[in-house]
């Protein structure tokens, strides 16, 4: 049984109800967080809460939790649902009013949820058993602000759908000027002769965790070159190397990038070592 987090209290989700009227169901109106736990240790628990406070600053909604108080119900949830691997997911909506009018209301207090949910286990560096992913592309459609982690997800859902809809694991996105983005839940990189490439931190991309771990770790280890740039279509249609990150699949090497094969269509080196300096540093964050 899933034992959920809402608005102060814990329970079975069955038990968990929100109103209609919640600006997070009619307007898609806040913020969210994945974390990842393996075996009850989390990966980034505080960049990811710093990542939630800056983004509710940003919309204005005003939660007055601490770290401590996240991580108290972070931990919790952990425990009442059995440790192993899950996803801690969190989700503030800016709550629930009595009228649907666009400005934000005052005194409204902010919903809490939270609950976790079973992710892969933590990705081992190891080519023979390392899950490869397939993507497509499309023209990045969403909204201007995509640097918030906003739970109004339409326009991801309809660009991971894309992939899907064609057997693909996920979608890279495009900007109008033929730029890679980022994918429909994830950040994107490429790999050229040994050189690793991601979109640079804007409004166009999500700051992933995943990204900021894994940077971090490359830079101080200092053995892989990474360049934060633009990256061209041409570019991701020549890579050597395209992986995606996020906080359930850890560093994702893909295969095949529309219908053709990534370099020899086999998981890189390069791979390999970000993969296994990500595995051996991640707890530090
Ligand atoms: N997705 N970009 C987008 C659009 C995302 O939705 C995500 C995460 C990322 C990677 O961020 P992080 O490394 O912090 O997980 C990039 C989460 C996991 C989700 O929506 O389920």
């Amino acid at each position: 049984m899933s034992i959920v987090f809402l608005n102060d209290a814990f329970m079975p989700m069955e038990e968990a109800k929100i109103s209609p009227m919640d600006r997070g169901f009619l307007f898609g109106d806040g913020i969210y967080e994945v974390i990842p736990s393996y075996d009850t240790k989390l990966v980034g628990f505080g960049p990811h809460i710093d990542r939630m406070q800056e983004g509710m600053d940003l919309i204005g909604i005003k939660l007055d939790w601490d770290h401590a108080k996240w991580a108290q119900v972070v931990n919790t949830l952990i425990e009442k649902n059995g440790g192993g691997n899950l996803g801690i997911y969190l989700h503030v909506s800016r709550g629930t009013d009595s009228k649907r009018f666009h400005a934000y209301p005052d005194n409204v207090a902010p919903t809490v949820y939270a609950f976790a949910f079973e992710i892969p286990p933590a990705n081992v560096a190891d080519k023979a058993i390392a899950k490869t992913y397939k993507v497509n592309s499309t023209e990045d459609l969403r909204w201007k602000r995509c640097h918030i982690k906003s739970t109004a997800l339409l326009g991801n859902v309809m660009h991971f759908q894309h992939g899907f809809a064609e057997g693909c694991n996920e979608t890279l996105l495009f900007n109008a000027n033929n730029e890679l983005t980022e994918a429909s839940a994830c950040n994107a990189y490429i790999v050229k002769d040994g050189v690793i490439a991601t979109p640079p931190l804007d409004n166009q991309i999500l700051p992933g965790i995943t990204r900021l771990i894994l940077l971090d770790i490359l830079a101080k280890d200092g053995s892989l070159k990474v360049e934060e740039r633009v990256v061209t279509m041409d570019e991701v249609e020549n890579a050597d190397e395209i992986w995606v990150t996020s906080s359930s699949k850890e560093v994702a090497p893909v295969v095949e990038f529309n219908g053709k094969p990534v370099g020899d269509g086999k998981i890189g080196d390069v791979w390999l070592k970000a993969q296994a300096l990500y595995s051996a540093g991640k707890y530090n964050y």
